[in-house]
């Protein structure tokens, strides 16, 4: 079974095939960074106009790269949810056309459900993971979203907590404007903070009430923000801007954020999995799980629970469309095919 996957619900323009569910033969993903940068943050608009010119020229290196021409795929998968709703219409538009075409079906799939699959995710000639997988506590950092689930399938997600606030990447790009860092943040705070003292700074790991499956990093990022400029000043602004950091303090700044940002994740699987359900894996997805220090604490911690650990290679941590078409074949099997009528949805379904 071949599965062309589209992704075009932020800022990158995706395709893939993926062969079997998860054996990806190719992945292409035309970045939008250089386009938004300056803004420091994804302008809708500008998006969705880089999606109508990429995404055909996308799909076809896919095709090319895979050795496939299009005729031969069996389906065509989309994310249609959640995301920015120009961005998403491109997709979905280009998708409709191409299964219409190709006379093959549609399969509507939800981007944060296939961030939690990507760990599943192989290169040709890769072992497929040894022992079950399912029932798996499922951790999605992305963005756009901060949430734990617990998987029973690959298309079986019940959401056990959610961030009330910020998403965990939204807070490292917030971390890094307020250090002065370029865009994209969260690899910027990733790459400063592997120079910097991590306990240099003691700032907050939420918890929230003791049973709380659920995220908040707003406090943490006001820490931050504190410690760069200093108090609030009664009729607005602060004490200072962040141009009196040095390299070395940023460092440290960053370094502390960071401990501090990922030990509120992990705080939050070791409390799940105290619950006693029967996990047998963890699935981790999402841009954030790019993070060095969030990689290594997660392997530590399925290390200490003798749980595997299913997390992609950094290259599908982040938006990309094999993800897509991987997810996609698990609801094709399951019979969840859309019709033309798919629409374009800003919220998850999960
Ligand atoms: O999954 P993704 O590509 O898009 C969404 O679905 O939102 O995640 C993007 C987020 C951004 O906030 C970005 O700063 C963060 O993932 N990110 C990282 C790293 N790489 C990407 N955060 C921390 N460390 C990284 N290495
Ligand atoms: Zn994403």
């Amino acid at each position: 079974m071949l599965i062309l996957g589209l992704e075009t619900s932020c800022d990158e323009t995706a395709a893939a095939i993926v062969r079997g569910g998860s054996e990806v033969l190719s992945s292409v993903v035309a970045s939008q960074d250089d386009i938004h940068a300056e803004y420091r943050g994804v302008v809708p608009e500008l998006a969705s106009r880089a999606h109508a010119e990429r995404v055909l020229p996308v799909v076809r290196r896919a095709a090319a790269d895979a050795g496939i021409a299009l005729r031969q795929v069996d389906a065509v998968a989309v994310g249609h949810r959640p995301g920015l709703i120009g961005s998403l219409l491109v997709g979905v538009s280009a998708a409709k056309g191409l299964a219409w075409g190709l006379g093959r079906p549609l399969v509507g799939v939800d981007h944060v459900q296939a961030h939690l699959y990507a760990g599943l995710l192989r290169a040709p000639g890769e072992a497929a993971p040894n022992g079950p997988v399912f029932p798996a506590l499922g951790l999605v950092v992305s963005g756009g979203h901060t949430a734990l689930y617990r998987c029973d399938s690959p298309v079986d997600a019940t959401r056990l907590g959610a961030t009330i606030d910020d998403a965990m990447g939204e807070a490292f790009d917030k971390a890094a404007t307020i250090l002065g860092l370029p865009y994209p943040g969260g690899p910027s705070i990733d790459l400063l903070a592997r120079d910097g003292d991590d306990r240099a700074h003691e700032f907050p790991v939420s918890r929230l009430g003791r049973d709380s499956l659920d995220f908040s990093f707003s406090g943490l990022k006001t820490s931050l923000l504190y410690a760069v400029r200093g108090k609030p000043l009664p009729g607005g602004g602060f004490e200072r801007d962040h141009t009196w950091l040095n390299e070395s303090s940023k460092a440290d700044l960053a370094a502390s954020f960071q401990r501090a940002a990922v030990a509120a994740a992990i705080v939050k699987l070791e409390r799940a999995l105290d619950a006693r359900t029967p996990y047998c894996s963890v699935l981790a997805g999402g841009g954030v799980t790019a993070n060095e220090r969030l990689r290594a604490e997660l392997a530590g911690l399925c290390e200490r629970r003798a749980l595997a650990l299913h997390m992609p290679p950094r290259k599908w941590c982040v938006d990309n469309a094999a993800m897509i078409a991987g997810l996609g074949c698990h609801l094709l099997a399951a019979g969840k095919v859309a019709g033309l009528e798919l629409a374009a949805v800003p919220t998850t379904a999960c």
